[in-house]
């Protein structure tokens, strides 16, 4: 039976393919798409999400927009690395998809207490719908599967050298979600920075020969780009299709258990995920953390999904 999941996404070009890695995948069931302010503006991410599932011809999906800033800090968002658009690179035709009126934390509250059997939320974004919805209907925790969010390393940051960015931008709501007593899986930049787009991947997409395949082989284009400059990265790690590709199959992302816990105080490490992974202090187990990635399938599986929603929509007539 598929996993029943809710995506929450800052579209950005990696959550565009966890989307559809989602969207794709017969293992899970996506039943909505939730948006946040994080990569950039909540109106762009919003739009983004619009713009992926018109070209992915994902139709029957609700998309809905939730909160447009972090809890506490002001928004700062990832212009540098994913562009105006929050989506650069491509061009993407007028969107026929349409978000529905419904504030996202209202949208998953009702899915939760509706869907027949918990639901796994997979955040590829900053926690703060997540926060909210534990912090507005804390009854809602027993309706949750488990939260399988991108976020967080146990080595060092990206947008400081402690700090990862979906945590570092509302670490408020991150600690929130971590001591929720809510099941979290962590997949952190070190194993998401295994999942990294070569010039061999692209190539996989443009094989397959569909608008929907240029289009991702548009967007690891530019992601490229960015990361190469700002980073120095030979090839761009695609962070958020690891946390989706951990409920399609477990066996993809391999975790251990740890204590983590979100640093809110530190001068030079605010937002940092201290991962205990040596049972080095007395605290409790309240995570999974994600350590290494099954590579070769892990593309395969991402491949499959594109090429399952490309061969959905009509292949333009050249
Ligand atoms: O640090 C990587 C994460 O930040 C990814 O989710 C990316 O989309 C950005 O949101
Ligand atoms: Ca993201």
């Amino acid at each position: 039976m598929p996993v029943p999941i809710i995506i929450d996404c800052d579209p950005g070009h990696d959550d565009a393919l966890a989307i559809m890695l989602a969207a794709g995948d017969p293992a899970v069931d996506l039943l909505a798409i939730t948006t946040v302010a994080g990569n950039q503006t909540l109106d762009k991410t919003t739009l983004n999400a619009r713009r992926v599932c018109t070209v992915a011809g994902i139709t029957d999906v609700p998309i809905a927009a939730g909160c447009g800033r972090p809890l506490v800090q002001a928004l700062s968002v990832a212009e540098d690395v994913h562009g105006v658009s929050g989506l650069d690179g491509p061009m993407f035709p007028e969107p026929t998809v349409d978000v529905v009126p419904e504030h996202a934390v209202d949208l998953i509250h009702r899915m939760l207490n509706g869907h027949p059997e918990p639901v796994t939320l997979v955040p590829t974004a900053p926690l703060t719908n997540i926060a909210l919805l534990l912090t507005r209907f804390p009854q809602d925790a027993s309706r949750i599967r488990e939260i399988v969010l991108m976020g967080g390393s146990t080595e060092r940051g990206n947008r400081t050298p402690a700090a990862e960015f979906n945590i570092l931008t509302d670490p408020e709501a991150a600690d929130i979600v971590f001591r929720s007593g809510v099941p979290v899986t962590m997949c952190g930049l070190n194993v998401t920075h295994q999942a990294l787009a070569t010039p061999e991947v692209v190539a996989r997409f443009e094989g397959l020969g569909t608008p929907l395949g240029d289009m991702c082989a548009e967007l690891l284009t530019f992601f490229a780009s960015t990361y190469r400059t700002l980073w120095g990265f030979p090839h761009p790690p695609l962070h958020d299709p690891v946390a989706v590709a951990r409920v399609i199959d477990p066996g993809l992302v391999h975790c251990v258990d740890a204590n983590v816990v979100v640093e809110l105080h530190g001068r030079y490490t605010r937002g940092a995920t201290v991962v205990d992974l040596l049972r080095d202090v007395d605290r409790p187990v309240n995570a999974r953390v994600a350590v290494g990635l099954e590579t070769d399938r892990f593309w395969d599986r991402m491949i499959a999904a594109v090429t399952a929603l490309g061969a959905r929509t009509p292949r333009e007539r050249g």
